[in-house]
């Protein structure tokens, strides 16, 4: 069995090491560490492998303290320390900016995650004859868990007591609030269900159950609580994972937004951002597909008392070129696919005086960076670490025109 020296981690959190010239990726192998090596897969560009024996560990190196890390492929990270995962993140963006030419000078800040394990407010789980998990990564095989490390506890009080489900085959997701609340999420072929209510709401907050788009128990939303601020959230509306930096995220959008300035605030949710920027703004302008989404966003506005913002439904793409309005500012949140062409299009042609782009891929959000660059510079690159102990980097980065003639 081939012994390698590992070089790197590539952007999947995988060590990195060479053979015959031929790349080969190794999960849960760090850099400087010496490992004996089983290959795994092979094609003509690439190789992967497990490790049999870690003849030289590395210093950074830390016990996972979860007992599911080496099988389950949900955090990629959990055998080095927070910092160093941090400074992962990091060079993962230097080295983004630094291949696509994108000149950044300052420091890219990290803002970190007050509690790195037990964050998570929704996940979503397989159970399968009975038993419940995750699905083992890129494939469909069942890794029974009893916890998850980096979900909240009451999360994992659920998972503890999902026997009282009665579930045989079935997707789970589980969503928590500020309070510990649950809401239940079973989508399943079985019409037919049996969950021990009355235990289960002596175990678990429990606000409602969703079973195949009905309601079978309680509601279909609960409030979540921000930085003072209430926000309703219906079962398939999307809500930031992580409470800590989420509420971090508020304070630097709020910072950002220039006095009584108009705002157009796209990929909208279930209108937080928006809220968030009214206080400071003449006018809000929000945008989002999910109609749920969008009816929160409007009971959210009143809750809040945001009497300046204006909520569309529809698809970013096809909705934007239809505002006949102009904006300061631009607040953008897409999925991790990031803008299409029309709606970078659409900027171009606007041209506000900046834009707030959150991002949860820091690929497409270069790529579309690099789309705008001729009229746009980076002014901040923050990384927020809302995925704590897993590869995903989630970016705050605010881009502002560039001056006349540059
Ligand atoms: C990353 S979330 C951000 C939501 C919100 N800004 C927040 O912080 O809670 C992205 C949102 O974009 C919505 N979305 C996805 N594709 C869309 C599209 N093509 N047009 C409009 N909204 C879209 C999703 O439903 C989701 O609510």
């Amino acid at each position: 069995m081939p012994k390698v020296l590992i070089e790197s981690l590539d952007d999947f959190g995988r060590g990195v090491t060479h053979i015959n010239d031929k790349v080969v990726f190794v999960p849960n192998a760090l850099p400087n560490e010496l490992v004996e090596i089983e290959i795994t897969s092979d094609s003509k560009k690439y190789s992967e492998a497990r490790v049999v024996k870690y003849l030289e560990k590395s210093k950074d190196r830390l016990q996972s303290l979860c007992p599911y890390f080496e099988v389950c492929g949900g955090c990629h990270l959990l055998h080095l320390s927070y910092e160093k995962t941090l400074e992962y993140k990091q060079s993962k963006i230097k080295n983004l900016l630094k291949k696509n030419k994108i000149n950044y000078e300052k420091e890219i800040e990290i803002v970190k995650n007050d509690n790195p394990y037990y964050y998570r407010n929704k996940i979503s789980l397989k159970v399968e004859n009975g038993k419940i998990g995750y699905y083992k990564e890129s494939t469909h095989e069942l890794i029974e868990i009893k916890s998850c490390m980096i979900s909240k506890p009451s999360i994992n009080e659920v998972i503890k007591n999902y026997k009282l489900l009665n579930l045989e085959n079935a997707k789970l997701t589980i969503r928590s609030n500020y309070n510990d609340e649950i809401l239940l999420i079973i989508e399943s072929a079985s019409k037919e269900y049996n969950i021990d209510l009355e235990q289960l709401k002596e175990k678990i907050k429990l606000v409602g159950i969703v079973y195949n788009n009905i309601i079978i128990y309680g509601e279909n939303f609960f409030y979540e609580r921000i930085r003072g601020k209430l926000f309703k959230v219906s079962f398939d509306s999307f809500f930031q994972v992580n409470e800590c930096i989420t509420s971090k995220l508020f304070a630097l959008i709020k910072n950002n937004i220039d006095p009584n300035g108009t705002v157009l605030d796209l990929y909208s949710g279930v209108g937080t951002l928006g809220i968030i920027a009214s206080s400071n703004s003449k006018e809000v302008y929000s945008v989002e597909i999910i109609k749920n989404a969008v009816l929160n966003g409007i009971s959210n506005a009143k809750l809040n008392q945001a009497n300046n913002i204006k909520f569309m439904l529809g698809d970013v793409s096809k909705t934007v070129n239809k505002l006949n309005i102009d904006f300061d500012t631009l607040i953008v949140d897409p999925p991790r696919k990031g803008l299409d062409k029309k709606t970078r299009e659409f900027i171009l042609k606007k041209m506000p005086k900046k834009i707030i782009y959150v991002s949860c891929d820091p690929n497409t959000l270069i790529r579309d960076i690099l789309e705008l660059e001729s009229i746009y510079e980076i002014e901040d690159f923050k990384i927020m670490d809302m995925f704590s102990y897993t590869y995903h980097v989630e970016s705050l980065c605010v881009l502002k025109k560039k001056e006349e003639g540059r």
